[in-house]
């Protein structure tokens, strides 16, 4: 792979060629960890959007992409998935420094990145269409075809991984993809970029635009040559792209967050329980869409658990990215202030436990110590919004009728953890839970690209990942032959 500061200069990719935002314009990335700049980047508006999307038209309907077959895109897809495990730590490096994670996250992420091009990369030339019975000297085929070209939209908690997990399955698919990473973490889905050209994806079969939201992805969102958009982010720019997309009579994959809640039960294997659940708010520092960033204990065991947390909560510490401290800077000053925002009225009784921002931290990094909370009632702002930021509230039930209650009464509904030793309650309770994914005595914050994930209500729609991905990236075409008596 190129060297960093290489990439740094690195701009669009349309059409296989690197090259400028058509106004000329740039913003500044910055590293969390410090309030540094640490690259420029082209500010692309509707006309790059627009060379983008036609290149991926042309690529889709004539290009060298469109005469792949299903083996050949795999192949290219794994060849990718091994270009990304041998540059691992390279990659690991970007991502730290762009977004703040600790640099041992951002080695799992580029790790469960390259899973994406293996798995789809396996899966290109395993999913296809069927027949149908019908009438009698009829034949009817299914067939299972690409859609076209499709537009992403990408946040910026998790760049690379997001990256694997929107654009191969789309790719696997045959189709040809346009997409927007973040304005705020850009620099790993640039080095991909250049990782995927190395490999040897045709032209315009992967397009990169850089710029803002409302330039950029509002130019995509509503470009009416797209015929699919993927998007994750938060719910009110959610529902922005989904109404662009209706104009054109496109549909979408939303996912749009939540406000998981984690639901120890009183039998609960709390030495098991209580490392993971943490680990899933502080993953990330909290910005994650399937956090685990509500805990519900029943009353029993509740002050013996609240009593662990905090004693695990005040000993976690926030730092630089290269040093691997328990967590890393938010994202952007922005994120803080909202995080800040959210706990600056909070009663001072509420927080059981602090934990700590490293002196080694500078003082102009976007840094937030751990919080816990509680008890809340499920009212409480803090039980019901999510922070994105490593904040986690402790709430109080008394059976699982109204553990099952409090779990689905937010306008959320992405994933849910289950503890406890009792088989018949593990399934009782999956089953009445309102959510896309449920984790029983195990809780896997964006784990495994094998599981269909996805949310109900303001969480989104649509499913990613696993071969569910492949049915949202491709169409059914229904052919019906009258083969003769
Ligand atoms: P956002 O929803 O504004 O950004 C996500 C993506 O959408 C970015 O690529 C951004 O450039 C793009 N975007 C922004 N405005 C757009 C527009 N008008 N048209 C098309 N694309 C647009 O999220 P933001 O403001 O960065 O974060 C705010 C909150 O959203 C967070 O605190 C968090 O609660 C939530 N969020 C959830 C994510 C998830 O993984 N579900 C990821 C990022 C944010
Ligand atoms: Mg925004």
């Amino acid at each position: 792979m190129t060297g960093r500061s290489e990439i740094f200069r690195q701009h669009n990719f349309i059409d296989n060629k690197w090259c400028q935002a058509a106004g000329g314009k740039h913003i500044n990335t910055y590293c969390p960890s410090t309030g540094k700049i640490l690259a420029l980047l082209p500010a692309s508006d509707h006309r790059d959007i627009d060379q983008a999307v036609k290149a991926a038209r042309e690529a889709f309907d004539n290009g060298e992409w469109s005469t792949y077959n299903p083996v050949q895109r795999g192949r290219l897809l794994a060849r990718l998935g091994k270009a990304i495990e041998n540059e691992i730590n390279q990659l690991a490096k970007i991502e730290a420094e762009d977004t703040g994670k600790p640099l041992k996250q951002a080695q799992a992420d580029m790790i469960a990145t390259a899973r994406y091009f293996e798995f789809y990369g396996g899966a290109a030339d395993k999913f296809g269409g069927e027949t149908l019975p019908y009438l009698n000297n009829y034949q009817v085929q299914l067939l299972r075809e690409p859609l076209g070209v499709t537009g992403h939209i990408i946040p910026w908690n998790y760049p690379a991984q997001m990256f694997g997990r929107t654009l191969a399955p789309a790719l696997a698919m045959g189709n040809c993809v346009v997409f927007k990473p973040a304005e705020d973490a850009c620099l790993t889905p640039i080095a991909l970029t250049k990782l995927s050209q190395e490999a040897g994806f045709p032209a315009g079969s992967i397009n990169l635009v850089t710029g803002l939201g409302e330039e950029a992805g509002a130019a995509l969102a509503s470009h009416p040559d797209i015929n699919f958009l993927s998007f994750t982010g938060s719910p009110e720019i959610g529902s922005f792209v989904q109404s662009q997309a209706s104009k054109n009579h496109v549909s979408c994959t939303l996912e749009l967050g939540g406000k998981s809640p984690q639901i120890i039960f009183s039998d609960a294997n709390l030495d098991m329980a209580l490392p993971i659940i943490i680990n899933a708010i502080i993953q990330n520092a909290g910005q994650t869409c399937s956090a685990g960033s509500r805990v519900l204990i029943q009353e029993e065991i509740f002050d013996k658990v609240v009593g662990e947390l905090q004693n695990k909560f005040s000993n976690l510490i926030a730092g630089p990215h290269d040093q691997n401290f328990d967590l890393g800077a938010l994202i952007t000053s922005k994120q803080k202030a909202r995080v800040t925002n959210y706990l600056k009225n909070i009663d001072e009784s509420l927080v059981l436990a602090r934990g700590k921002v490293s002196p080694l931290a500078s003082s102009d990094g976007y840094y937030f110590p751990p919080t816990l909370i509680g008890p809340i009632n499920a009212d409480h702002i803090l039980a019901r919004e999510e922070v994105f930021g490593p904040v986690l509230v402790c709430l109080k039930f008394s059976d699982e009728t109204e553990a099952i209650k409090i779990a689905n009464g937010t306008r959320y509904g992405l994933i849910s953890g289950i503890w406890t030793r009792d088989g018949s309650r593990q399934t009782r309770v999956a089953r009445k839970l309102n959510c896309g994914q449920v984790f029983i005595n195990c809780y896997g914050a964006g784990g495994g690209v094998e599981l269909p994930f996805g949310g109900t209500k303001m969480s989104g729609h649509g499913r990613e990942k696993g071969m569910e991905a492949l049915k949202e990236f491709s169409q059914v075409k229904t052919v019906v032959q009258y083969y003769g008596d």
